[in-house]
């Protein structure tokens, strides 16, 4: 592992530990959202149209001579929104996105004047081994975001540390509702995938962590027993929802068929608020008039710039956004890896 590079994914601050971050009754309203709204497709299901598709894109994460199928990817979390666009779109939990206490933690965080809401959404899931390989959230640049540039490029770039500039400042306020007896924390590496990780342990209930997960390698820890990790019969398809005839219970369906039903227990609720934080007026100003956003021939000559500084051999393509050869090459030179030190795996042993 390229250690300077690593080094470039620590977070702007140490992630912050906070109690109780939302009230009884907004922990209330929240759960009283995603019960009576249900059912929740995976969160693979919102990144991958097929199983083809989810396999051709992470098989570069299992070892060389191992064939990926879906079963090695497939872990049962499952996704809803509770804003769009930065738009709360569930009125009865205004209150918990527009949400002063919150824009007061990641301003202090940051040590920043301003912040906005920008986005709400909840994992759902019963128990699950390590739900997902390490990894940090997509960010933006302004001028650069979702909605004009891949997010290969906007990876490579986060990932090249040259883009600081104009890279979004956002922070979130993670919180876990979990009371399982197995595993069920978070997992971070706050000071980068080279070095230690450190493990926020459950059971917890309204614990949360200020953090910039555009910038820290996490991931969660494996929860619940080990026989109800994978349900059989889970398909990218799968939904799940509120179990309507135990109180408290969830339940997992394929095709209308229930495949497990989870007791309220093994439930584990996580919300995810994020926001974007400006230091002052100025950037402010600058981010909202676009005086000073990227441009995709920008970001090109930035890179080009700094492999021929490396004393890489290449020819610039025409055109470097499709150029397999190009993209190849940025991947290989800006790699980092994924973290070089687990915990260890929360045994059955824990639940006495
Ligand atoms: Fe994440």
């Amino acid at each position: 592992m390229d250690i300077e590079r690593a080094r470039i994914f620590r977070p702007v601050a140490e992630p912050r530990i906070v109690e109780n971050a939302y009230t009884e009754d907004q922990h209330r309203r929240l759960l009283d959202v995603v019960r009576r709204h249900g059912p929740w497709t995976l969160i693979l299901a919102q990144h991958f149209k097929s199983a083809e598709e989810l396999i051709a894109t992470t098989a570069g994460m299992v070892p060389e001579g191992v064939t990926p199928t879906l079963d090695m990817f497939l872990s049962p979390v499952f996704r809803g929104y509770f804003s769009y666009g930065g738009v709360c779109i569930r009125p009865e939990i205004e209150d918990c996105f527009y949400n002063t206490k919150f824009l007061a933690l990641v301003r202090d965080y940051w040590k920043a004047e301003y912040a906005e809401p920008e986005g709400m959404l909840f994992n759902i899931q019963g128990p699950c081994g390590g739900a997902g390989a390490p990894h940090v959230d997509a960010t933006r640049f302004r001028g650069m975001g979702l909605d004009n540039t891949p997010i290969w490029l906007m990876n490579t770039m986060a990932k090249s540390g040259l883009f600081k500039r104009w890279q979004a400042r956002k922070a979130q306020v993670v919180t876990w509702y979990y009371r399982g007896s197995v595993g069920g924390g978070f997992v971070y590496w706050p000071e980068g995938p080279h070095a230690q990780p450190r493990v926020l342990e459950a059971p917890m209930w309204g614990r949360a962590a200020v953090v910039e997960n555009e910038m820290m390698f996490h991931t969660a820890q494996t929860n619940g027993p080990a026989a109800m990790r994978k349900p059989a019969g889970l398909a990218l398809n799968s939904v799940m929802e509120a179990d309507p005839e135990v109180p408290g219970a969830w339940r997992i369906s394929t095709d209308g068929t229930v495949i497990q039903q989870i007791p309220e227990q093994e439930f584990r609720f996580l919300v995810h608020w994020g926001a974007n934080v400006y230091m002052d007026l100025e950037e402010l100003k600058v981010t909202r008039d676009h005086t000073d956003d990227l441009t995709h021939e920008m970001a090109f000559d930035i890179l080009i710039s700094d492999l021929r500084a490396r004393g890489e051999q290449f020819e610039v393509p025409t055109d470097p956004m499709t150029d397999k050869s190009f993209i190849g090459l940025l991947t290989r030179v800006y790699d980092v890896g994924i973290p070089l030190h687990f915990p260890p795996e929360p045994g059955e042993a824990q639940a006495a």
